[in-house]
């Protein structure tokens, strides 16, 4: 067990992004993210989303995937703003998934695409992974676009895999190895 540790990046005159371990006043921010029509379209978070969960899922489950190593969870913390959450799913044997959502006031400014490349140098140089998957429902653009960028390769579609409010749904998946460029490894062939 290990607690999530600080990292940040530097660039002069953007915006200070910082991953961190989830703190309780974080709950606030997560509950308005969970509001939020793409989240939920996109991601499997319950619905009704209520505070509690939200104060919860800060609190308790964030922190618990760093007790068991299942889940190495951060807050993404923009200009000292709560602005969503990534995270590395520990699949074992230097295996994980990536998984990331953020509050809709970052959207649009890189600061995700930082947060994710922080996270990427992390668990490769500290976990020892040599390969993250992506998975997302087909037609997840904005999702789709941020792996591409960080250089994701995609694998295909796979039919029928992810579960979403009862149904299996049509899943992308991508895969990132240790060694390779986080740079677009094709041209971008989504909707612009
Ligand atoms: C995925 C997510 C974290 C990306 O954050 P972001 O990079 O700040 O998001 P953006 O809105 O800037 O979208 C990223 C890019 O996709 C593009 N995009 C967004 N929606 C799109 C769509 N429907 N079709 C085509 N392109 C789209 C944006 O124009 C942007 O491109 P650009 O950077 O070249 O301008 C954010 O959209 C989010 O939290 N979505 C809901 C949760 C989610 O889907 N999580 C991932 C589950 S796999």
């Amino acid at each position: 067990m290990s607690p999530a540790p600080t990292l940040t990046d530097a660039r002069e005159g953007a915006p200070v992004v910082i991953l961190r371990a989830h703190r309780p006043d974080d709950a606030q921010g997560s509950y308005e993210q969970c509001q939020d029509p793409l989240s939920q379209e996109w991601t499997t978070v319950p619905l009704p989303y209520t505070r509690e969960m939200a104060h919860g899922f800060v609190t308790e489950m964030m922190p618990g995937g760093w007790s068991d190593d299942s889940e190495w969870g951060f807050a993404l913390d923009v200009d000292g703003r709560y602005a969503g959450t990534v995270s590395l799913r520990n699949e074992g044997d230097g295996r994980a998934e990536i998984a990331y959502g953020s509050h809709p006031w970052v959207r649009g400014t890189g600061a995700v695409e930082r947060a994710l490349r922080l996270l990427l140098d992390w668990g490769f140089a500290e976990r020892d992974l040599r390969t993250v998957v992506w998975w997302a429902n087909t037609g997840n653009w904005a999702s789709r676009k941020v792996a591409w960028r960080l250089g994701f390769t995609m694998e295909g579609t796979v039919r029928q895999y992810l579960p979403h409010r009862g149904e299996l749904r049509d899943a992308w998946v991508a895969t990132l190895l240790a060694g390779d460029p986080r740079e677009p490894r094709t041209a971008w062939d989504g909707p612009s």
